[in-house]
């Protein structure tokens, strides 16, 4: 190799923070701080999930969350690290995690303005195939009056001040983004224990043919959903069917989608009347992440995702996200149904 083929301008994540920080005058430095120790903890359970297998991490712990999932050994562990990782860095007051029936509250301190949700390991059934799963984190900015407990979190997506998520696949894709902002993704360099910048501003395709939702459900679906799906794949004549794809982790189907373009759903149903996904760690942050792109997400109202409200921090919602002609023809369907 000729030495003009090595890019020594590689702009790392914690490069990229530094840079959009002094953008911002009135920074104080704590998000940056709090998002190295976001990244530490994805860095963390990327490598436990690398070698699970070869050191006895598959399989069940014995226990489950507050939202019914059989715990994996490594929903526990994941969990822990992000746990650890958040209060050491204190500026987190407040955190809420699936694997957690109540909220954590970290001790008060000047710099612990944020509370954060997280989801710590999306996808957890695929963890034992090797299959890709991930971790979703949603930040918001505290108030000067806040009592630092779970009611300064049943907000709105809208109030979000970043969200995003990693996903662990062939390599660790970590996408984040800030209210207001674009959406950026970042591949980790294993060698350097660094990520690197690799999908500057990211835009999902207005729209693409592909369809996420497991049709195993369909017994259960609302007329609207039937029909929304079958339009999809029966288009009447001389058009062509879409191409279905649903890994079962949100985070990786939600990764292709923003890709590709294409639409992931999980409705909510006659047997799941409020859906599966939880609101505060796997919807909100997914819908300002797809908002952020160009695209749509919503929920089984056809409301917009970032506007709703959780009554309690593991409250779910149905959801459609995606390229946004595909969730409009979500939207007109249901339309037409009243
Ligand atoms: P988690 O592993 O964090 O509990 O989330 C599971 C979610 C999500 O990853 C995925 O989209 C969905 O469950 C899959 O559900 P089904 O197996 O019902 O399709
Ligand atoms: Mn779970
Ligand atoms: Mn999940
Ligand atoms: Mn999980």
């Amino acid at each position: 190799v000729g030495t003009e083929n090595i890019n020594t301008e590689i702009i790392t994540l914690t490069r990229f923070l530094t840079e959009e920080q002094t953008k911002h005058k009135e920074a104080t430095g704590d998000f940056t701080l709090l998002c190295h120790a976001l990244q530490f903890a994805f860095k963390s359970i990327a490598y436990y999930i690398r070698r699970s297998t070869l050191i006895n991490l598959t399989g069940l712990a014995g226990s489950s969350n507050t939202t019914g999932d059989d715990q994996k050994k490594l929903d526990v562990i994941g969990n822990d690290i992000f746990i650890a990782a958040m209060r050491s860095c204190a500026r987190v007051r407040v955190l809420v995690s699936e694997e957690e029936e109540e909220c954590i509250v970290f001790p008060a301190g000047p710099n612990a303005r944020y509370a954060v949700v997280c989801d710590p390991i999306d996808g957890s059934s695929n963890l034992d195939a090797g299959v890709s799963v991930g971790t979703i984190f949603g930040v918001y900015l505290l108030g000067e009056d806040a009592a630092g407990t779970k009611e300064d979190l049943l907000k709105p997506g809208s109030e979000l001040v970043a969200s995003g998520f990693t996903m662990y696949g062939a390599s660790a894709q970590l996408v984040i983004t800030m209210r207001g902002g674009g959406v950026n993704g970042f591949t980790l360099d294993n060698a350097l224990g660094e990520f690197i910048l690799t999908h500057p501003e990211m835009r999902i395709p207005k729209t693409r043919a592909i369809y996420s939702v497991n049709e195993g459900n369909s017994l259960y679906w609302e007329e609207p959903v039937k029909e929304y799906v079958n339009s999809l794949k029966y288009p009447g004549e001389g058009g062509k069917p879409y191409s279905a794809r649903y890994i079962g982790s949100m985070v990786a189907d939600a990764y292709r989608t923003l890709l590709y373009g294409g639409i992931f759903a999980y409705p909510a149903d006659k047997k799941s009347p409020k859906g599966k996904l939880r609101i505060l760690y796997e919807c909100a942050p997914m819908g300002l992440v797809f908002e952020n792109a160009g695209g749509q997400a919503i929920d089984s109202n056809m409301k917009r995702m970032l506007d709703v409200v959780p009554e309690h921090i593991h409250d779910r919602s149905g959801i459609f996200m995606g390229s946004w002609d595909e969730v409009q023809k979500v939207v007109d369907i249901h339309k037409k149904h009243g």
